[in-house]
Formats: structure tokens, C-alpha cells, sequence
């Protein structure tokens, strides 16, 4: 097949559950054309207290559930728990090109700084994985990183708390290496993350740049797209497709909430 073939193909997105909506969004600003097929485990969710074997095994189902139903052109693991664990073995399986969050996070996050104190958090399965510390290790760069795994910030987005004095004590307490190592940027490495933006920069204070890899994803899904000629024509009117492995109804309208935009459609796939 040819490149031009796979044009209209969709591109194919995962995450645990609504946080890889901020990927989906920057994706669809970015690139309006372009045919998106989106799915939530919320069944599932979530992934960053999990074995890392779990969630990877969880990755390569939904992978393959994606590739049979979808046929995308393009996987985008929307998700730091995944990309962290799953990444390598995503790319050695299917024949696409497999963009994670955790790269293109970290590119922003190089390009910002000026000290190169740099700070990254994420759920504690993305920390222990020591995905970030090795990624930052092979950059051409000099970066000190200092890295904080955040339990309990996920579980505050979704329950649409993100500013309650409890949530800002649990940041205090969190944060503190971070504070300690005068980062002058500070990587939001987790989907979730974006949403509780306000009380992490009270904590981190007016210098502390915070950052979130949504944007650079979409960033590098566009030069991929170019690079291999399989970006949609630009007359074609993009679909979105969202699908759930929990409740479809509550997908709908958490989702729409956090897309800020309407979610008409949710498919359900629930797994045997
Ligand atoms: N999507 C996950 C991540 O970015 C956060 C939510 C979860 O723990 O499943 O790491």
C-alpha cells in the first residue's frame, strides 16, 4: 500500500481514561483534518498503581483491539504510565509509527530551561519505571533531574477537585524535593496533571515554568505525519471517535467536560 492510501486512515489514541483527552485536544487543534479514533479504559483506570507488566499487557490489548477495528496510521500512547512501560514494546509490534507522551515532554522541558535544573512528576508507576530518568541521561543536554511520583493527585482531578485546601496540602507535601532542587521548569508527566496546574504553580511559585506534553506530542504527530506523507488531504473534514471500556453515558459527559467540547458519541467496547 502506499502512502497516499493510508491518508485517510484515522489516528489511533489511548490512554487509561480521560487524561489523554488534553493529547486528543492539542491533536485535534493542531491538525483539524486528521480522522481520530480515542480510547478510554476507564474500566480499568487507572494505570499509575499498577504492576508495570499489568499495565503493559493492558497496552498491547487495546493496541491490538485498536489495529483490528481502526486500522490507524498512527498510535498515539496518550498516557505516561503506558509510554513509560509499554513504549518500546508497542513499537516492536505494530508496523506504524507509535508516538508516546514521554519524549516529546521531555523535548519541551529540554528546551525550556535555562539552569538545568529540571523537575519531572508522575504517578508512581512512571517514576519507578525510570523512564524519564533514562531518557534524560541519552539527551545531548547536561540536566539535573529531579523526579517526584504525586499518589493521589489523579484520584483529586477525578473527582473535579482540583483547588480544595486538601489538594493544596497534598502538593505542599508532594512537591517538596522539587521546591528543594530550585527546578526552574517542571514537567506535568501525567495526563491528569494539566487540571491541577493552578495548585502546583502556588507551590512551585511565579519562576517555576510548568510544563505538559500534550502540545509537543501534537508538535512531533505532525512532523511524523509530514516526514512520511500520510497527513490528510487538507479539504478532509477530520471524525472523532471516542470509545470507553466502562460506562459509556459517564465517558460522555465527564469527557465533554474535560474536551470542552461535546461528546455526541461514546462507543462502548467492554473486554471478556
Ligand atoms: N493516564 C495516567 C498517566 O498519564 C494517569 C491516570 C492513571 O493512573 O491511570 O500516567
Amino acid at each position: 500500500m502506499t502512502s497516499s492510501d493510508r491518508r485517510d486512515h484515522p489516528i489511533a489514541m489511548f490512554d487509561s481514561g480521560f487524561g489523554g483527552l488534553t493529547v486528543a485536544r492539542a491533536v485535534m487543534d493542531l491538525l483539524p483534518s486528521e480522522s481520530l479514533v480515542y480510547f478510554g479504559d476507564t474500566d480499568r483506570y487507572p494505570y499509575g498503581s499498577r504492576p508495570a507488566g499489568q499495565v503493559r499487557d493492558f497496552a498491547i490489548e487495546i493496541t491490538d483491539w485498536l489495529v483490528d477495528a481502526h486500522d490507524p496510521k498512527l498510535l498515539v500512547v496518550a498516557c505516561n504510565t503506558a509510554s513509560a512501560v509499554a513504549l518500546d514494546h508497542l513499537r516492536s509490534r505494530v508496523d506504524m509509527p507509535v508516538v508516546g507522551v514521554l519524549e516529546p515532554g521531555l523535548h519541551s522541558l529540554m528546551k525550556v530551561t535555562k539552569t538545568g535544573r529540571i523537575g519531572v512528576i508522575g504517578t508512581v508507576g512512571t517514576i519507578a519505571s525510570g523512564a524519564y530518568q533514562t531518557a534524560a541521561g541519552k539527551s545531548d543536554i547536561d540536566v539535573e533531574l529531579t523526579c517526584a511520583a504525586c499518589p493521589g493527585f489523579v484520584e483529586f482531578v477525578e473527582r473535579g477537585d482540583t483547588e480544595s485546601d486538601q489538594v493544596k496540602v497534598l502538593a505542599q507535601r508532594l512537591l517538596a524535593p522539587i521546591r528543594d532542587a530550585a527546578v526552574d521548569s517542571l514537567l506535568l508527566g501525567c495526563t491528569h496533571y494539566p487540571f491541577l496546574a493552578r495548585a502546583i504553580g502556588e507551590v512551585m511559585g511565579p519562576d517555576v515554568v510548568l510544563v505538559s506534553s500534550a502540545d509537543e506530542t501534537a508538535f512531533e504527530i505532525a512532523r511524523l505525519l509530514d516526514d512520511l506523507d500520510i497527513k490528510a488531504t487538507a479539504e478532509a473534514r477530520g471524525s472523532r471517535e471516542f470509545v470507553s471500556s466502562g460506562d459509556s453515558a459517564s465517558f460522555a459527559e465527564i469527557g465533554a467536560r474535560l474536551l470542552g467540547l461535546p461528546m455526541n458519541h461514546v462507543r462502548s467496547h467492554k473486554w471478556n
